[in-house]
């Protein structure tokens, strides 16, 4: 496997350069650590495509001609909905706003659908609320509809992005791009902060599950695909006048190789390695016209990507030929050297287009209009940066759409979780399902008796994982998913019209002895640094599904197990406890794909065949590094046989 050579091989070199690594905090400017310096013509040369119509781009820069340098500063700030309000984008001129994980229409993130278009018109007409004379510019919105529109109840969640990678499929991925840009209009918002291209190589870390694979060629595969159901070709334009939103590729660069699987952390490893395995989703996201990238919080070699010039200007939008905008990652820009939240002329001169600012904007715009102002800030750098904005919202079609509720699909509710949409989302649980373990109590048999146990069974939030509803995905109960289906909801349907019967018992106590137990268990909601972990194990309080395994198998009645996971973890007792064990990932909304994965057809045969491949080895031990139990790409079939 060539990604495997390379890691090896850069393995030695990785450590030689950490070692020369000098203080980051010392460092003012990128070029004064030697092993943070990039060489552009390493990189491969990429084809931007063709985006806007010359009228487009003309129109581009007689905007930018006449606007003043306020309200070009404004162009280029991102707030967050929770610490901006529409008459601060009016008085401003923000070019953005967006909805952190806890945002919502009014401070409640589980605001009804109307409410969040409602909030959209209300910042559109600020934006567009100008003096005689001045070119009024729309704001966009970007929002992380990272598996379907999650931040929005009765939406379809769709796996995350580890499930997907086990499912080797990119014509559904381009699927669910297309069902998630409609959602994502329905409620008025034109761009996402997705896909997740990370390919991350330490599973501690706590975004691993937003990675499709450690493996930079499948995830490679896959962009191109999300990109287009997201965004349509690049051809297509404006992007709003089909079903369609603004895609983001995140984070440029290397988010997934940090040390320890720390989030945020340094990435410390050889350029080689950059280039070849973290930088290799982006090439086809270029080539697909992807409109923005967001950079990184973590660093490489000591210097954080949020003003990584090298990086930024001059392998990005420089070899690479990005045209489209770079935004930054929240607050992100306060981590540089030098630089807090509220002043950061460091990030603009390495190429940054767009601040996201959550709530320091109002300090960030002041100091950044005093850098233009002093030169700190070069005048060409600012219009470069606003030309980008302007060029996404032309792309869009935001200057002719009107607002966002006149706009297509707004306002049409029944298509959040419409039953195509859950369709192919159930479609992508079934895919994503990876069997490790059958010693042919799988598929259970027509007409059976099963009992479900475990804490996961009847839990869709934990089904889902982060980025579900909340920024972490906690505080949900079955109530906020109206529409979806539980593992344990799927598996008594399939027990019922198979003729059988179903019981939920999650200490896995029943009355009439079962002819099979299904015990479904793992991890519990995160997002980001707070799923960060030491070692590949299941917490403590966790694990007690699997005594519940134990005890059944002693008992003599057959044990499916089914793990509810962001990562790969050691679980060797799970797995010896269970007759058979599946490994669901983060499944979302649809649970009825699981149940359709373990119960055979009316004559007996498996109704649905496996598919899903290991998107990252399994380990055998709790050590990240240690032995494999199963590589990557494993997985096994009814037609293999028990
Ligand atoms: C995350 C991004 C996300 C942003 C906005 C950041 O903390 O790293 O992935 O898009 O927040 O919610
Ligand atoms: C926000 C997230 C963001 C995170 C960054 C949270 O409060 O809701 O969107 O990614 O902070 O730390």
């Amino acid at each position: 496997m060539l990604s495997k050579t390379i890691l090896l091989a850069a393995g030695s070199a990785a450590l030689a350069l950490s070692a020369q690594a000098a203080d980051p905090a010392a460092a003012s400017v990128a070029e004064d650590i030697p092993a943070a310096r990039v060489h552009p013509e390493r990189w491969p040369e990429v084809a931007f495509p063709t985006v806007l119509t010359e009228a487009g781009e003309a129109r581009v820069q007689a905007i930018l001609a006449r606007m003043t340098l306020e309200q070009k500063v404004g162009q280029i700030i991102q707030a967050d909905i929770a610490s901006v309000t529409p008459e601060d984008v009016r008085r401003y001129r923000l070019g953005s706003v967006l909805n952190g994980g806890n945002s919502g229409p009014g401070g409640d993130d589980l605001a009804p659908a109307q409410d969040w278009l409602a909030l959209a018109d209300a910042f559109y007409e600020a934006s567009m609320d100008v003096g005689p004379g001045e070119p009024a510019i729309p704001i966009v919105w970007g929002t992380d509809a990272v598996h379907g529109h999650s931040n929005i109840v009765g939406a379809t969640i769709f796996p995350h992005n580890v499930g997907l990678g086990a499912a080797r499929d990119p014509e559904l991925i381009e699927r669910i791009g297309k069902v998630t840009a409609v959602e994502i209009r329905v409620t008025g918002q034109e761009w996402t902060f997705a896909p997740t291209v990370a390919v991350p190589q330490d599973y501690r870390w706590g975004r691993a599950y937003e990675g499709y694979s450690s493996d930079p060629a499948l995830v490679a595969a896959y962009v191109g695909s999300m990109i287009r159901g997201l965004q349509g070709p690049p051809s297509t334009t404006p992007i709003l006048a089909g079903p369609h939103v603004a895609a983001s590729t995140k984070h440029y660069l290397a988010d997934g190789a940090t040390t320890d699987g720390k989030d945020q952390g340094d990435a410390a490893i050889s350029e080689l390695e950059l280039r070849l395995v973290h930088g290799a989703p982006y090439i086809p996201a270029i080539e697909s016209g992807v409109a923005t990238i967001m950079t990184s919080f973590s660093s490489w070699n000591g210097v954080k990507l949020s003003a990584h010039r090298g990086l930024v200007t001059d392998v990005l939008k420089g070899r690479m030929n990005y045209g489209g905008l770079v935004i930054t990652d929240w607050n992100a820009h306060g981590q540089v050297a030098g630089c807090s939240n509220a002043s950061c002329p460091r990030a603009v001169d390495a190429g940054i287009d767009m601040f996201m600012a959550p709530d320091s904007w109002r300090m960030l715009y002041d100091s950044t209009l005093a850098q233009v102002r002093d030169g700190t800030i070069a005048m060409e750098r600012l219009d470069d940066a606003v030309a980008r904005v302007l060029r996404l919202k032309e792309r869009l079609g935001l200057f002719d759409m009107g607002k966002p509720s006149q706009r297509a699909l707004s306002g049409e509710y029944e298509l959040l979780g419409a039953p195509d949409h859950r369709a192919v989302a159930r479609e992508a649980v079934r895919k994503s399902m990876v069997l490790l373990k059958n010693t042919g109590v799988l598929p259970l048999q027509p007409g059976g008796r099963i009992l479900v146990a475990g804490d996961a069974a009847h839990d869709i939030a934990r089904q889902s994982g982060g980025w579900t509803l909340s920024w972490q995905g906690t505080g949900l109960d079955n109530s906020l998913f109206p529409g979806a289906t539980s593992l344990w909801e799927g598996i008594e349907q399939a027990a019922t019209a198979s003729g059988g019967s179903a019981e939920l018992s999650p200490e896995g106590s029943f009355t009439e002895r079962p002819d099979a137990a299904i015990v479904v268990f793992g991890e519990t909601p995160y997002a980001e640094f707070q799923g960060d972990i030491a070692s590949l194990q299941l917490r403590p309080e966790l694990r007690r599904p699997i005594a519940t395994m134990q005890r059944l198998k002693q008992q003599g009645i057959p044990v499916v197990a089914v793990m509810i996971t962001g990562r790969p973890l050691y679980v060797n007792e799970a797995l010896n406890a269970a007759d058979a064990f599946v490994a669901a990932w983060l499944p979302g909304s649809e649970g009825g794909g699981v149940a359709d994965m373990l119960f055979a057809a009316a004559d007996g045969a498996p109704a649905h065949e496996f598919q899903g491949l290991l998107p990252t080895a399994w380990p055998a031990t709790a050590q990240h590094g240690g032995e494999t139990l199963f590589p990557f790409g494993y997985g096994l079939r009814y037609a293999h046989g028990p």
